[in-house]
């Protein structure tokens, strides 16, 4: 195994060429942000990976937050890369519209999508990074032949539909099976958590094989949030060091 918190890679781009093994990317969510002082949150958090932008439609989750013309508007606004986690239904519709609004990286759930594998597709065909989200019910093992598709896995680690909710930590036997299944087939994707990740949880779901962390409360409920992002990289990092799966390859 080799040492070091970067297994001897460097950060380099955030798009497809990034080589995260053993890096820890932290995604604050705006979620937890003063949505009426956007741009000034996003550069509160300078220094952080992505940005993590939860879309709720009151449909597939209760929750309603924000549409296109805010996707649109941020990404003029900030430099920071958007993640864009699409809690809506009909993704097939509506998820190729927040690549064009701006978004790097797309994350649609497969409860919702009707044809996962050809919006995948389209995501990517238009530019950005292809994401599949599974709610805390939705198991991984139907979705392994698909993982070629895509550049991300999202495992929520909360129901979704709100910040500041408690970590499951009954989904890091999941995180496990999928870090597991990524390596089986030889791939570079990234697997992200969402929801409940703090410094009391980054390190749990960092040795299961998480390499991706979003963080609402956790950053912006900080007296200083890009400090917090420092600091639960550092944490992340540190963990991913020591772990078999980050650096055995
Ligand atoms: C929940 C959202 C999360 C949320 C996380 O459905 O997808 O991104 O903002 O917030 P915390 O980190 O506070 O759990
Ligand atoms: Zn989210």
């Amino acid at each position: 195994m080799m040492n070091g918190p970067a297994c001897g890679r460097t950060r380099t781009s955030v798009l497809r060429t990034w080589q995260s093994w053993g890096m820890a990317q932290i995604n604050p969510s705006i979620l937890s942000a003063d949505f009426a002082r956007l741009a000034e949150e996003a550069k509160a958090v300078q220094g952080a990976d992505w940005l993590h932008v939860d879309v709720m439609d009151n449909h597939f989750v209760p929750n309603l937050t924000l549409g296109v013309p805010v996707v649109e508007s941020l990404a003029r606004a900030t430099d920071t890369p958007l993640d864009c986690h699409l809690m809506i239904e009909d993704p097939d519709r509506w998820a190729p519209r927040y690549v064009e609004a701006g978004a790097s990286s797309v994350t649609f759930h497969v409860e919702a999508a009707a044809a996962p594998v050809r919006l995948a597709r389209e995501i990517r065909a238009k530019g950005a990074r292809a994401s599949m989200a599974l709610k805390p019910a939705t198991p991984i093992e139907p979705f392994e032949d698909l993982l070629p598709e895509l550049d991300m896995l999202l495992i929520m680690t909360v129901e979704p539909g709100f910040g500041g909710q408690a970590f499951l930590d009954i989904m890091l036997p999941k995180i496990r099976r999928t870090r597991e299944l990524i390596a089986k087939h030889g791939l570079q994707m990234w697997l992200q958590v969402d929801g409940g990740v703090s410094a009391s949880t980054i390190e749990q779901c960092a040795e299961a094989g998480a390499d991706v962390f979003v963080a609402g409360s956790a950053v912006y409920g900080a007296a200083d949030p890009a400090e917090a992002v420092r600091a639960l990289r550092a944490q992340a990092e540190a963990v991913t060091a020591q772990s078999s799966w980050a650096c055995d390859h």
